[in-house]
């Protein structure tokens, strides 16, 4: 049997280069700590207690809230999950309504799902030249708001997975101007205070609760990430609920990373950004030779709700070419040595951060530049349609009553009229197209249907041919 440890060992001294997550991009030169088991402690005199921070965690809060100016934050060491599921804990009472962005990520879902929340559902645009979702409109917001009443809380993901940006200031204030609190989930955005290039955090554009993982796009170990708050009422239940979700045992390895994290950007933000931007300008500057594939780039502003744009984000397209997503990540690792985030069927996804180095953008642009070289165009394959439906289904039971109740596994083909007990996913672009308590109808069957057969990614299926789906029993009541 293989052993884990030995194996990241391993793996850690050849040469793949990481261009996804962790932001520290494993670039041991630029961040370090000693040996874990050295620094690993529990709540012992004179190193505080997350829960009841009074001393030298309280202190790294506050050196957060200073350096993301704002009036409090909380250090996380279950990652952006927990602090998203204390944020929405917080702004809402059980049973309340809340409006969400439908690309939301699962555990925004799972908040829900822990409050009993009535969930109303907005749809971001799809782009359909490249498939992915465009940003969240401020008017569709009010729109809703007016339509369902006594909505508490709006949660929406900015930027998304593919580092599209919405117009949150605007979303704010219809928000504020309804009496509902915004949240927004900027899991992907906690490198965005450091740089002008970078889009505004929604921690200065009136969001009352961000929730930004370090992790992702900052040099900080897996876990790690910050819930930062604008608004005072909430602070007591953001920590009650942090308490239950988080461990009651924080991991002081992983503290120390933040820290360590904070600290470089304390000291160094200005030019590690300054040089990062730098190097980013250059690798889009040599990808814009491509003949064949395409970069994603700000072009895509001002479309489709798109208010900004994250070019942190590295997503090349396929389209009209004779390759898909799978073939060219599998020629990036194999032939390169170089390890994507993502890979979609008309896309691949790198993340960046500013532990890249100027080997790895060079070794990812030269390579990109060759296989482009080898490619062909062809236009008549992969006229990727994106897969849309005319609307979201019809909601008949609440997404928390609906985990609750007895389910039967059937035939997707023979689903038509019956409710959901799962979430079934498209990717791209990644949005639940069915959730909990939702009725199948004809058009989202025959979606499902074709979607297995032209090879996209859906999650939420069982069976060995993904073709059964689990839904609720018809005459039973909820498991008591
Ligand atoms: C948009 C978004 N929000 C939230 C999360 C959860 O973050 P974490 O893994 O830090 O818990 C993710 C993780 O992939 C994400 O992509």
């Amino acid at each position: 049997v293989d052993k884990l440890y030995d194996k990241l060992i391993s793996y850690s001294e050849e040469d793949y280069y990481p261009m996804h997550m962790p932001g520290h991009k494993r670039n041991t030169k630029m961040m370090h700590m000693l040996n874990s088991y050295a620094i690993d402690i529990t709540e012992i005199e004179g190193f505080d207690n997350l829960h009841h921070a009074e001393g030298i965690l309280r202190q790294l809060g506050e050196r957060i809230a200073s350096l993301y100016n704002c009036q409090k934050s909380y250090p996380l060491v279950n990652g952006s999950t927990a602090g998203i599921l204390a944020g929405i804990s917080a702004a809402t009472n059980r049973g309340d309504k809340i409006l969400l962005a439908r690309n939301c990520h699962k555990s925004v879902y799972h908040g829900a799902i822990l409050m009993g929340l009535q969930t109303i559902y907005i749809n971001p645009p799809m782009v359909e030249k490249y498939a992915i979702n465009g940003g969240i409109l401020s008017d569709k917001i009010e729109e809703l708001l007016i339509k369902e009443e006594n909505i508490k809380l709006i949660v929406i993901t900015s930027p998304t997975y593919e580092g599209v940006v919405s117009d949150i200031e605007s979303i704010a204030k219809v928000a504020h101007q309804r009496g509902a609190f915004l949240l927004v989930d900027e899991a992907h955005g906690a490198h965005f205070e450091f740089h002008k290039e970078f889009p505004v955090s929604a921690l200065h554009l009136g969001a009352d609760l961000v929730i930004q993982s370090l992790h992702k796009t900052l040099p900080a170990l897996t876990q790690t990430a910050v819930l930062h708050c604008n608004r005072e009422i909430l602070l007591h239940k953001l920590e009650q609920y942090l308490a239950i979700y988080e461990s009651s045992s924080p991991s002081y390895v992983l503290l120390a990373s933040i820290d360590r994290c904070i600290t470089l950007l304390e000291e160094n933000a200005k030019d590690l950004f300054q040089m990062y931007c730098h190097r980013l300008d250059n690798l889009h500057n040599s990808l814009r030779s491509l003949m064949h594939l395409k970069l994603l780039n700000d072009a895509i502003v001002g479309q489709d709700g798109i208010y900004n744009y994250d070019k942190s984000k590295i997503i090349i397209f396929l389209k009209n070419t004779s390759w898909n997503g799978h073939q060219l990540h599998a020629i990036l690792r194999e032939r390169y040595h170089i390890v994507m985030e993502m890979e979609a069927i008309n896309y691949v996804l790198g993340m960046t951060s500013i532990c890249d180095t100027e080997e790895g953008f060079d070794r990812l642009a030269a390579a990109l530049i060759a296989i482009d070289q080898e490619m062909e165009l062809d236009p008549s394959n992969l006229e990727f349609q994106p897969s849309t439906l005319s609307g979201l289904p019809e909601q008949v039971i609440k997404l928390q009553e609906a985990v609750e109740m007895r389910t039967e596994t059937v035939k997707v083909k023979d689903s038509i009229g019956r409710i959901s007990a799962t979430f079934v996913s498209l990717f791209p672009p990644g949005s639940p197209i069915l959730t909990p308590g939702e009725r199948m109808n004809e058009e989202l069957v025959k979606m499902i249907i074709h979607v297995r057969q032209v090879g996209l990614t859906i999650t939420g299926l069982l069976g060995e041919n993904n073709d059964e789906i689990a839904v609720i029993c018809n005459n039973t009541s909820e498991i008591d």
